[in-house]
């Protein structure tokens, strides 16, 4: 009989149903079929022009989806809903984008704590006390009044890791966060990511960073073509992928 705490960590807080997403004539996700269990890290990775940002975007629903279905907690992140509603259903789902975001006229402070005052009515100074501590969080406690513009791209993303985390949101969501970064920039940014896997966030990243993958990762997404091809945790997947394409995928990498 499993006890109370091994069935919280069963939940599965995402679950992707036949999920397909065309543009046009072009199908870019074909039946996806997948599950994110609370406190999972999970790392997609596959070819440029798989459907790896398509996919991560239609959990926040940046995309929508032709058919199937997306549940966050068992609700339908794709059902008809006022803009209001979608609004609050994406600020429980963090995203951390390839180019930062961040807004330039609003300091650093006010672009961490802009969402919590504007979509949860988060008094001004409760969010601007949060957004001081979630910055320290980040390494960033001097950086407060400063403006996106005056700090480096690893600054910039660790203020939006920031910035979605004002939120408290269950899930985080990352596409190819560190791939607009200076190579001595990319370790802060993982750092963080790190950190935040270890007290338990979930996760879903599309990177490039297979170390990363490879130490944090519970379990790897390989898509291609739109669709899942194989999952598996990273000890297993990148010593012996069962899938051709992704042992393709693996022996381009390391050449
Ligand atoms: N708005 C759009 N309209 C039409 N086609 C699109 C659109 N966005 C993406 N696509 C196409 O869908 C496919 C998947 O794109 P997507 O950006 O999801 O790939 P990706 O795996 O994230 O690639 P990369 O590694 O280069 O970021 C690509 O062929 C792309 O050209
Ligand atoms: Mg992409």
């Amino acid at each position: 009989m499993s006890t109370p705490a091994a069935e919280i960590q069963q939940v599965q807080t995402i679950r992707l149903s036949d999920v397909c997403k065309s543009y046009g004539d072009y199908a870019v996700l074909k039946n996806i079929e997948a599950e994110v269990a609370r406190g999972e890290v999970v790392v997609i990775c596959g070819p440029s022009g798989s459907g790896k940002s398509t996919l991560i975007r239609t959990i926040n629903r940046l995309e929508e989806i032709n058919s199937g279905s997306i549940t966050l907690d068992g609700q339908n992140i794709h059902a008809a809903m006022r803009t209001r509603e979608l609004n609050l259903l994406r600020s429980r789902i963090g995203f951390v984008f390839q180019n930062f975001n961040l807004f330039p006229h609003l300091s650093v402070v006010e672009n961490v704590s802009m969402s919590p005052i504007r979509v949860k009515g988060v008094a001004a100074d409760v969010a601007h006390d949060k957004a001081l501590k979630l910055l320290d969080r980040v390494g960033l406690a001097d950086k407060a009044r400063a403006y996106p513009g005056q700090l480096s791209g690893g600054q910039q993303q660790r203020v939006a890791i920031a910035r979605a985390l004002a939120m408290e949101p269950p899930v985080m969501l990352f596409d190819e966060p560190t791939s607009a970064l200076d190579p001595e920039m990319v370790g802060e940014v993982l750092a963080v990511m790190k950190s935040l896997a270890s007290e338990g966030m979930t996760m879903i990243c599309v990177t490039h960073e297979m170390g990363f993958a490879r130490d944090v990762a519970d379990r790897i997404w390989f898509i291609d073509a739109g669709q899942i091809l194989e999952t598996a945790p990273p000890e297993e997947f990148f010593k012996s992928p069962r899938h051709p394409r992704a042992q393709r995928f693996l022996a381009d990498l390391r050449h």
